[in-house]
């Protein structure tokens, strides 16, 4: 079937994206779902910055691609054999499908799934190969989601099913801001009652950490951007305190955070976010820099200072688990993903949520593909 969609032949393009517009909108061609792959109307994607990051060039991934990883939406139609869902189903996208069979899967970490990681890498669907053509052409998925388009193939493995009254602008951050921000705080740093947290970048990954924090009853909680209307928007959803980068959280809690977690994407903050990290505490890092940086610590504070320091790729999180756990938080008002939302555009807008992504001035941007 034919799908408008957002397609990336190239990264790299010069800003500003509203001028280069370096994803087109153009019709694709959908092949059907194939066995234990379903199709889906795509109601409310995201723009998370990894996306962002493919447009730059800072993530390689194979091109051209159908961009988006974070989405909501309704199945509209099956493949054979798929046993989890039925057309009418709304559904929130996981941007890495978990194929329940690896040793990763087996031993209860479906975040560190092999094949599906692998699958992603390739830009193809965790079923082996594309169902997207461009021209003629074979085009490729972006982490098994391509949401930036009104249609969208996915494997049931990357659909988590949602009630039908949550706003697809809502279930939209489901999958990537909320799992990969309150998951870090929850799967990766055990954040318990009591303990000293601090989220450094507070983009819609940063600020999901913050209420997870939140919800895990830390304290105190520290939130560090150098965006003034972040650093407000933080303390409103409940952070203890707020800083610029330039400050030092050690002015405010001498020990030090027991609990870090970098979610800005940048080596710097790494650092900065391991250096405010306590004796005995854990530097967790979510964000995503280019391949390029690398991290300088002092090696002998790891051992005297007894710290931790923990990649944590989707939350570590089991969606399956976690995911209907978010919607009860939410229904209970313990997580206000409202106020994440910075904008809702139309799918023709989406240079222009980049480039304001890119200005870091926005927290989530959601477009309508339809
Ligand atoms: N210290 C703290 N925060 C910073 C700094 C800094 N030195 N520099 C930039 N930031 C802030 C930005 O102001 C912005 O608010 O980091 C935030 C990053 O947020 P977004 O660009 O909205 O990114 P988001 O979509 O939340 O993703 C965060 O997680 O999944 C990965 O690839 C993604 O690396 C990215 C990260
Ligand atoms: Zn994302
Ligand atoms: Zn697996």
């Amino acid at each position: 079937m034919k799908s408008l969609a957002a397609l990336l032949r190239q990264s790299g393009a010069p800003l500003p994206y509203a001028v280069t517009r370096p994803l087109e909108i153009v019709e694709i061609d959908l092949s059907a779902p194939g066995h234990g792959e379903v199709l889906v109307k795509i109601e409310s994607a995201g723009i998370c910055h990894s996306d962002l990051s493919v447009v730059n060039g800072s993530r390689q991934r194979p091109l051209p691609l159908v961009a988006g990883h974070e989405s909501a939406g309704v199945v509209v139609e099956l493949g054979a054999g798929v046993k989890s869902l039925k057309v009418g189903d709304h559904v929130t996208s996981v941007f890495l499908p978990s194929c329940g069979s690896c040793s990763e899967c087996t031993s209860g970490t479906p975040a560190f799934c092999s094949v599906g990681a692998a699958s992603n890498g390739r830009g193809e669907m965790i079923g082996g190969g594309s169902r997207i053509s461009f021209d003629g052409a074979l085009a490729y998925h972006y982490n098994g989601v391509s949401c930036y388009s009104q249609y969208a193939v996915l494997d049931e493995r990357s659909l988590i099913k949602l009630p039908e009254d949550i706003p697809f602008d809502i279930a939209a951050l489901f999958g990537c801001a909320l799992l990969t921000g309150i998951g870090a705080v929850r799967n990766s740093a055990h954040a318990k009652p009591g303990h000293s947290v601090g989220v450094w970048g507070l983009g819609g990954v940063g600020l999901s950490a913050l209420m997870g924090a939140i919800i895990s009853k830390a304290s105190p909680i520290f939130a560090v951007d150098p965006v003034a209307s972040k650093r407000k928007l933080a303390l409103e959803l409940g952070a203890d305190f707020a800083l610029d980068p330039n400050e030092n959280l050690r002015d405010y809690l001498p020990a030090g955070v027991l609990v870090a977690i970098e979610c800005a994407g940048r080596a710097d903050t790494l650092k900065a976010a391991y250096e405010a990290t306590s004796r005995g505490g854990t530097t967790v890092t979510v964000g995503l820099p280019p391949a390029s940086e690398m991290l300088s610590i002092s090696a002998l504070s790891l051992v005297s200072d007894v710290k931790t320091i923990r990649g944590s790729y989707l939350g570590s999180a089991n969606p399956r688990v976690d995911i209907p756990e978010f919607v009860d938080f939410w229904r209970a008002g313990k997580l206000p993903v409202e106020k994440l939302l910075t904008s809702v555009s139309p799918m023709s807008q989406v240079n222009e949520a980049m480039d304001a992504l890119h200005g870091a001035q926005v927290v989530r941007q959601v477009i309508h593909p339809n």
